[in-house]
């Protein structure tokens, strides 16, 4: 049975909700507290899969509650549901929170948030998935850059020279920035040279996820990879986020999705650098059998430990609590059949960029190019014609 945390002060609230997921307690245990104390205690007596915490209580805060539960136990998912979507509260848990909704929630929004969480949750708890995580002793922590500039982002009147004055302290991440702010993609025609004018033209979203990959690429190099090239899956991920933010501005989503399906992009494979800088050798004869046979690399890795570098991947950003669209981006980026929603999310952009960028960049390490999936995209309305407007758009990035 899955089971899920209501936390908020007032009880009528609780009731509210409780009725609006009605529907669904015959597959789900719901409980319910009242403020973060109580909260704590339900978790301390048997783990939940789901917190959804309102966020202004008396006693302990939403915030204060959702980084203990992250810090307690990483793998639950975390949501708020306030009142106060511009409060400075909500900014103390960026970072430590999977999803915001704001009230009143529609039951319908919310039903399926939680659904998404729990499909989410489901996949990445897969014991395979958890046996082999627990064999990689390498796994990378969140980069405290990253929470830096989290935390930056917090304090009221932060200005983007602000952002990019933490940034330029760290000489190896601002050299990766500034070629990025000068890469062909962003077509700017003069030189950008310091720091604070690059976030200004790649934005604080890009720059939070150029953070997060650039050091899970630091910390793997070519040396130990076991024949996986770490500079060639490098260019990959980075054209696969442009691509994927292209398609999904081309088909009209908003800002926020379409930074979705970049950070996603940039992330996508991370779990083939945890896999292949832990276990090197067995990664090289893994790529080696894939190439041989022609077959997907993810296939391999299925019938050798029952997971994949996608779950990799994702089960390492849900820990490190990236939103639940991309961190989904990631998990089904192989496999988005998987994923049950059917809409255009960053998983529709990441999938179909993936495919696209290996096309037209080569395979990594002879690796075949994984198919694109046609009955998935058939379930969203995409016909195979749409699909070549897309091709069109990945060949127009400038590599
Ligand atoms: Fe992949
Ligand atoms: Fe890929």
């Amino acid at each position: 049975m899955k089971r899920l945390l209501l936390v908020d002060d007032e009880p009528r609230v609780l009731r509210g909700l409780e009725r609006s997921l009605f529907s669904l307690t015959d597959e789900w245990e719901i409980d319910t507290a009242e403020g973060g104390q109580q909260a704590l205690q339900s978790l301390a007596a048997a783990p939940y899969d789901i917190v959804v915490s309102d966020m202004l209580m008396p006693g302990m805060t939403g915030a204060e509650l959702l980084n203990e539960v992250m810090r307690l136990y990483p793998q639950t998912i975390r949501i708020v549901l306030s009142g106060h979507a511009n409060n400075d509260l909500l900014m103390k848990c960026v970072g430590a929170v999977h999803q915001y909704l704001s009230k009143p929630c529609e039951p319908l929004v919310l039903l399926s948030t939680i659904e998404r969480a729990f499909h989410l949750n489901d996949l990445l708890s897969n014991p395979d998935l958890r046996a082999f995580a627990t064999r990689l002793r390498r796994l990378p922590s969140r980069p405290s850059l990253y929470t830096q500039i989290l935390e930056a982002l917090n304090t009221p009147d932060v200005e983007i020279d602000d952002i990019g004055r933490i940034v330029e302290k760290d000489i190896g991440m601002t050299s990766k920035l500034l070629n990025l702010a000068n890469s062909a993609f962003v077509g700017l025609s003069h030189q950008v040279d310091s720091a604070r004018e690059a976030v200004t033209y790649i934005g604080i979203d890009a720059l939070k996820a150029l953070v997060l990959s650039a050091r899970i690429f630091e910390q793997f190099d070519n040396t130990s990879m076991g024949g996986l090239s770490a500079t060639d899956l490098w260019r990959h991920c980075n054209a696969t986020a442009a691509a994927a933010k292209l398609i999904a501005t081309h088909e009209g989503a908003p800002r926020a999705t379409a930074d979705e399906a970049f950070t996603a992009g940039l992330l996508h494979d991370c779990g083939m650098l945890v896999i292949a800088g832990n276990l090197n050798a067995r990664y090289a004869d893994a790529i080696r059998q894939a190439a041989d046979a022609r077959q997907p690399i993810a296939e391999v890795e299925k019938q050798l430990w029952g997971t994949t570098h996608a779950e990799v991947g994702g089960y390492l950003m849900g820990l490190w609590g990236l939103p639940i669209p991309i961190v989904e981006a990631i998990t089904f980026h192989h496999a988005p059949k998987a994923h049950r929603l059917p809409a255009f999310t960053p998983l529709t952009a990441v999938h179909v960029a993936n495919t696209l960028i290996s096309e037209r960049l080569g395979s990594i390490s002879g690796l075949s190019t994984s198919p694109i999936d046609h009955a998935y995209l058939a379930q969203l309305g995409i016909s195979p014609d749409h699909i070549q407007h897309w091709r069109d758009l990945a060949e127009s990035i400038p590599l």
